[in-house]
């Protein structure tokens, strides 16, 4: 399998600890001797990284639902071909700290029933899926306390506040049973090292 490149990415709300898990999963497997590109979404080019600030600075209306899920896809377009797609033809494992599942449940979801269109465009435009994607499951409220501990300039998704956390955290679940070939889902409410033990253990066994 890691000849051919294995394509792994985090789900889940807002302070669930996708970009923590992210980074001890590919210092885990450098350490193991595996080629290991450790990316992120929205962003992980250099012009997806301009779109980022678009989408996640600035006034929160400042583009429609149909806007934003254009420059969401336009963002994974160019990160899929200068960053993923390159990668994978080396043989190397992609982690990639969020991906489509997010645009499904923040674009599909968090402003109407747009969860058609988004698939559309992903027909259109991405046609790629994960290998596998783990889905770190976790409680709204402690999600929320995590990541609004964060500082920084990005207007997030996490101010549309509680009610939102806990219908991604249902959408996500429903994901995972759509998807279930390629999703597992992890208990992300507890410490950090033994979720990071979960998410190794399965891993490894789909690498193996
Ligand atoms: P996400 O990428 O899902 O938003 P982060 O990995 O950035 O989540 O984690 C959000 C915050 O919570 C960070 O400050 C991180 O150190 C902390 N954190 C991550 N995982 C845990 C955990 N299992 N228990 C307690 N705190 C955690
Ligand atoms: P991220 O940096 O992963 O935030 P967090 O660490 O808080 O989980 O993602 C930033 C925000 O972008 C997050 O609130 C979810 C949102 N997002 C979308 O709305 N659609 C998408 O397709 C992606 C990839 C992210």
């Amino acid at each position: 399998m890691t000849k051919a490149g294995l394509f792994l990415t985090f789900e889940g709300i807002d302070g669930s600890g996708k970009s923590s898990q992210a980074r001890m999963l590919a210092e885990h497997l450098r350490g193991l001797g595996y080629d290991v590109v450790l990316t992120r979404e929205p962003g992980g080019s250099a012009g997806a990284e301009e779109i980022r600030s678009l989408v996640l600075e600035g006034d929160p209306d400042r583009w429609s639902a149909e806007t934003e899920i254009l420059l969401f896809t336009a963002a994974r377009r160019d990160h899929l071909e200068r960053t993923i797609r390159p990668a994978l033809a080396e043989g190397k494992v992609v982690i990639c700290d969020r991906f489509a599942d997010s645009t499904r449940m923040y674009q599909g979801l968090s402003r109407g029933d747009l969860r058609g269109l988004v698939d559309q465009l992903h027909d259109l435009m991405i046609g790629r899926e994960p290998d596998m994607t783990v889905l770190i499951d976790m409680d709204p409220e402690t999600g929320l306390s995590r990541a609004k501990g964060r500082q920084g300039t990005e207007e997030r998704f996490e101010d549309f506040g509680l009610d939102l956390q806990q219908q991604m955290r249902a959408g996500f679940l429903a994901l995972a049973d759509e998807y279930s070939d390629r999703f597992r889902v992890v208990d992300g409410n507890r410490d950090i090292d033994s979720v990071a033990q979960d998410v190794t253990d399965i891993v490894l066994q789909a690498l193996r």
